[in-house]
């Protein structure tokens, strides 16, 4: 019994030194079953400290095994079965009895071939989101680490330029494309004037959860950059920044005049409806009254024309002026 715990002290203690795809989902119990009946063949005696170097070499520092298990996210179980399924049989054909290091050595290639060649067929695709923030577990299993690792971006964001009219509405969201841990703390913080990612320059403004920052009415020094930073536990996880510039009323009007000549010297004339402004109108209708006044006009026209042809058809007896009621007549009805 004392034998046997220092046997897994002693294999802690290898196995902790370096560490690798058998490292990370072996355990030591199943190594010292595997390695029970290693014989060094050229001193003719049983050695379980020879093995252990042996599984190092074959599986732990062998790099196409640390190549084969850079799986994708989720597929680290994966990974753990192949490999258990490799090192079962062997454990099962070697069952107490005494074998010599080159039929070991076979062996164990083997299962290291075979597990070089189920995992290189499992996905890799790296859940990393560019360009910032701290994403752990979003790059692939690392057989070195055992556990997956980060995608190694900084945790600053590049500046995100915004430009809004002074007095007009300013929205910042503190938003990241990839998956945030639930217990968040958003922290805004403010530089004014400057467009800066200088730690130092910032002042903080809100502390809490919420992701909107937002100014109703702009003000020209409200000018500068705004940071926001999440928090995960005591953790930064990513900073985002926003150097907003505030354009003053009057030049902005100037502006817009501007704008609205060069465009309508483009082909067609046609003005771009303004982002987030009105839908475009349909065609404006004629007014009823004009319609009203359009048929009148018409219809006069139509009875003179039928009291001229009338007079000119009429016998000569009648006198002027009956014809003359005549046409007023029909003007009338
Ligand atoms: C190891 O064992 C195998 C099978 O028992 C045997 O054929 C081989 O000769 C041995 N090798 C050495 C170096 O003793
Ligand atoms: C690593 O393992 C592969 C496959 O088992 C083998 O072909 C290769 O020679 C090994 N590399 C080293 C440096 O031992
Ligand atoms: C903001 O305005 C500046 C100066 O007029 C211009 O260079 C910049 O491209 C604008 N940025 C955006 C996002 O519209």
């Amino acid at each position: 019994m004392c034998r046997r715990a220092l046997w897994l002290l002693c294999a802690g203690l290898l196995f902790s030194a370096s560490l690798g795809c058998y490292q990370c989902f072996v355990d030591v119990e199943e190594s010292l079953r595997l390695c029970w009946g290693h014989i060094l063949t050229e001193y003719n005696v049983r050695n379980v400290d020879a093995c252990f170097q042996m599984l190092d070499r074959i599986f732990n520092n062998n790099q196409s095994v640390i190549e084969a298990g850079r799986v994708g996210k989720g597929y680290d179980q994966q990974l753990k079965e192949i490999l258990d399924a490799e090192i079962l049989s062997v454990v099962e054909e070697f069952s107490n009895q005494l074998n010599n290091d080159s039929v070991y050595e076979e062996r164990l290639q083997t299962a290291a071939d075979n597990f070089i060649a189920a995992a290189s067929k499992l996905p890799r695709v790296s859940g990393c989101v560019p360009p910032c923030g701290v994403q752990s577990e979003g790059a692939v299993y690392n057989c070195i680490t055992c556990q997956f690792d980060s995608c190694e971006f900084p945790l600053d964001c590049p500046v995100t330029e915004m430009n809004v009219t002074q007095y007009s509405s300013s929205r910042m969201w503190c938003q990241v494309p990839f998956q945030l841990p639930r217990d968040l703390e958003v922290i805004w913080r403010f530089a004014e004037k400057v467009k800066t990612q200088q730690v130092d320059q910032f002042k903080e403004v809100t502390v809490g959860v919420d992701r909107l920052y937002s100014i109703p009415s702009t003000r020209l020094q409200n000018q500068g950059t705004y940071q926001c930073e999440i928090f995960s536990g005591q953790r930064s996880i990513v900073r985002l920044y926003y150097y907003l510039a505030v354009t003053p009323q009057v030049v902005a009007g100037h502006t817009e005049l501007q704008e609205t000549f060069d465009l309508s010297l483009l082909p067609g004339g046609r003005l771009l409806p303004a982002p987030g402004g009105p839908p475009p109108q349909p065609p404006l209708l004629p007014s009823p009254l004009l319609l009203a006044a359009c048929l009148t006009a018409v219809l006069l026209l139509l009875f003179l024309s039928l009291g001229t042809l009338y007079f000119l058809t009429v016998p000569e007896r009648e006198s002027d002026c009956e014809e003359q009621a005549h046409g007023d007549e029909g003007l009338a009805s």
